[in-house]
């Protein structure tokens, strides 16, 4: 791989981990495991570190995870919440130790070993004993107040005053969970309700500390477990074991069992003995933290941007199973692409039964060499649907066929039995090909759609989860997702879930809940509306860039915006053919390379009316692909439909379009001390007359604002010939 095909990489790399960070973090429902989450960041951080000419100090290998969610007051932390470098294997967990003795010129070292705990990260604050604020890591220096959600953890778990001496104000972080039981019994009362169940505690609690209505936070009962500090005032106490005592004797819940070990082999053999009993702990468990006990210590071998230089977290395999493949099922999506499915002997792991795991798409497959009857191992990694692993083909009985998902679907999709056909696909190994039934009606693929309008990324319109959706559409109730506001409330308060002879009514509460939040629907922004109708090639970023950029549906169908970034693409395409040495079209003659040249002129002037113009400040997510679909879709016959269904319900999404200020297209670099504005006052202006904040100068840098003790940025700024101003002359720019 060379720099440039390395940068490429990265640059995807990256924008997977920021989508898989957004889902895990912020949506609290992610689409990989913790496993192939990790081994994606390492890849990158492999790269990173191959060609660190790329390497850049917002790659998400260099940040925390963001878990701030729009409508809580955010709250700085005193003392930054870091996250803790990981491993998955002895070899790296010694080289951590072997980097540790040598930063604290020791090899005398006692760690302890403490379980990790699958939860969501939380600092709480008491001040003078008193629990005053509890606040979720957020991006690390500042994070969301959830103290009325904490709040509704009972007084018993959690206590509000903390038992006996306690000092002036103190940081005290732990973890907020679900407990396995708990969450089996809010699952159990969705499906009752027909609602989509829940992928496992963890999200579940995450999902629920972020939620704005306490009363629905109170319904589920939340735990908490603590186990270090942040700031705190006196210092009370000098090592992990001591602060482990401090917790317990100010009556806060603490882990069930953590271990001491001298050494780096003893703590190996500690691991081992957390992973034979963590299953039975009250919380999910992924790893074991190895800390060194001592604060002198810790203090010594300090902290990168990210995490302490003096603990890692081991994170254990996800458990696996093995059992029979009876068949293989293909499921259609709301793509109309067709996922195989393996039917398996049911089998227990990790606490559930399992009888159906995805098998992800044919060539995995055919790869891993999976056929009908095989032994195969499947993984279930907390996070996900399990999948199946790998097969014994050694193990295979005669005459086993390689499956080939074409001929096992005869040709067709098999719902509705319309021609299906071979696309190419995006998937984590790079491009491969998948089936794809050709029919925009089909019913699984309404039901997919339908299914994802309602969701909670989308229109979160509670209540409607797969199995109603699939319900609405098999009875024609909808064709696209608006006839969802077609259906009257007693309809769906009668709905029949289950079959004739076992009915399951769908019920009048359930009903009501779903016409309120349709209801409230109606008046989302452009942007959800947009994401929510699944345009081909348009997700959840896509949606919001484009909402910015356009104020209805009807302006969006025709636009004028995504018109020009296909002009440009056909004139980026034509410059190539036009190029005077070109080795696959060369110019006939001299005469021809002059009038190329003309030709190319005229085709740059013309890019940069459209550069400086209408695509100013358009990013690369709005790219000709996004632009084809997009137009393409709204020219459609189900493109009109959805719009004149949009029109007949008066439902007319509204764009956020930002009014262009006087800084609207220039970056700005901060740098020294201004003399009278805070920084974040200069970045408050700089943002809202449509400017942009930047760490880093570079020759595309609009101004450097400079202010005393100015350092490395002016002398960069100097050198590359960027404006520098002072802050009178940047308070007269802005008016
Ligand atoms: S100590 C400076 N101990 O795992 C960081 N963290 O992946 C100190 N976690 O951010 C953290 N169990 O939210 C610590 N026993 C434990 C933990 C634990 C779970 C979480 C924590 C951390 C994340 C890193």
């Amino acid at each position: 791989m060379d720099s440039a095909e390395a940068k490429t990489r990265i640059a995807e790399l990256r924008s997977q981990v920021a989508r898989h960070d957004e889902l895990y973090y912020r949506g609290a429902k992610p689409e990989i495991s913790d496993f192939e989450y990790d081994q994606l960041k390492q890849k990158l951080a492999d790269l990173e570190a191959r060609f660190p000419e790329h390497a850049s100090a917002d790659s998400p290998t260099q940040r925390v995870g963001d878990d701030r969610v729009q409508g809580f007051v955010e709250v700085a932390h005193r003392q930054k919440m870091l996250s803790l470098d990981n491993t998955y294997n002895e070899a790296e967990l010694r080289s951590f130790h072997a980097r540790l003795v040598k930063l604290i010129e020791t090899d005398d070292v006692r760690y302890t070993v403490e379980p990790k705990i699958d939860g969501l990260a939380v600092s709480l604050t008491y001040e003078e004993g008193k629990l005053v604020r509890a606040v979720t890591r957020g991006k690390g220096d500042r994070g969301d107040d959830i103290t009325r959600n904490v709040l509704t953890i009972s007084e018993a778990m959690l206590p509000r005053k903390l038992h006996g001496a306690a000092p002036r104000l103190v940081e005290i972080r732990g973890e907020i969970y679900l407990t396995q039981a708990e969450f089996e019994r809010i699952n159990a009362e969705r499906a009752a309700a027909g609602e989509e169940l829940y992928a496992n505690p963890r999200n579940t609690a995450a999902g629920t500390i972020k939620q704005l209505d306490v009363t629905e936070v109170a319904k589920r009962r939340l735990s908490i477990v603590l186990y270090s500090l942040g700031y705190c005032e006196p210092q009370m106490v000098g090592s992990q074991v001591e602060l482990q005592k401090q917790l317990r004797a100010w009556g806060l819940p603490v882990v069930e069992k953590y271990w001491i070990a001298r050494g780096i082999d003893e703590a190996w053999e500690k691991i081992g003995e957390l992973d034979g009993l963590r299953r039975s702990f009250a919380y999910g468990t992924d790893g074991a933290v190895v800390k060194l006990d001592d604060f002198e210590l810790q203090r010594a071998a300090g902290f990168t941007d990210k995490s302490p230089r003096w603990a890692i977290a081991y994170k254990y395999k996800p458990d696996t199973a093995r059992t029979r493949l009876k068949s293989i099922t293909i499921q259609v999506g709301k793509t109309g692409i067709l996922s195989p499915v393996a039917e398996l002997e049911p089998v227990f792991l990790s606490l559930s039964t399992i009888s159906r795991a995805t098998l992800h798409n044919e060539n995995e497959i055919r790869e891993k060499d999976i056929r009908v009857g095989d032994l195969v191992e499947i993984e279930r990694a907390g996070e996900v649907i399990p999948a199946v692993l790998r097969s014994f083909p050694e193990e295979r009985v005669a005459g086993a066929k390689e499956f080939d998902l074409y001929e096992a679907v005869g040709g067709k999709c098999p719902v509705c039995g319309s021609k299906i056909a071979k696309i190419e696909v995006d998937t984590e190994s790079g491009v491969g090909a998948a089936w794809k039934c050709q029919n925009y009606d089909c019913r699984a693929q309404r039901a997919g759609r339908l299914g994802f309008f309602c969701s909670r990324r989308a229109l979160a319109i509670d209540g409607l989860g797969d199995t109603v959706a699939a319900k609405l559409v098999e009875l024609d109730l909808v064709r696209d997702p608006p006839d969802l506001y077609d259906i009257s409330l007693e309809t769906l308060s009668t709905l029949n879930l289950g079959t004739a002879e076992e009915p399951r009514v769908f019920g009048e509460k359930n009903a009501t809940k779903l016409v309120t939040a349709r209801e409230a629907a109606r008046t989302l922004p452009l942007e959800k509306w947009l994401y929510a109708l699944s345009v081909p090639d348009v997700g959840e970023s896509t949606a919001r860039e484009l909402g910015k950029r356009h104020r209805t549906f009807a302006e969006l169908a025709d636009s004028a915006l995504l018109k020009a970034v296909l002009k440009k693409a056909a004139l980026e395409e034509e410059k190539e053919t036009q190029s005077p040495n070109s080795k696959k079209n060369p110019a006939k003659d001299d005469a021809e390379k002059e009038r190329r040249k003309a030709r190319r002129t005229e085709i740059d002037a013309e890019l940069a009316t459209l550069n400086e113009g209408i695509l100013a400040g358009v990013p690369s997510d709005i790219g000709p692909a996004v632009a084809r679909s997009t137009l393409d879709f709204f020219a459609s016959e189900p493109g009109q439909r959805l719009l004149a269904k949009l029109k007949k319900l008066g439902i007319d999404p509204q764009g956020t379009v930002l009014e262009a200020g006087v800084f609207t297209g220039k970056t700005f670099v901060l740098t020294g001390t201004l003399p009278t504005m805070k920084r974040e006052e200069a970045e408050q202006k700089i943002l809202a007359a449509g400017g942009k904040v930047s760490g880093s100068v570079s020759k595309k840098t609009s101004y450097v604002l400079a202010g005393a003790e100015a350092g490395s940025k002016l002398e960069k700024a100097q050198s590359l010939g960027v404006p520098i101003i002072d802050e009178a002359e940047f308070l007269r720019l802005v008016g």
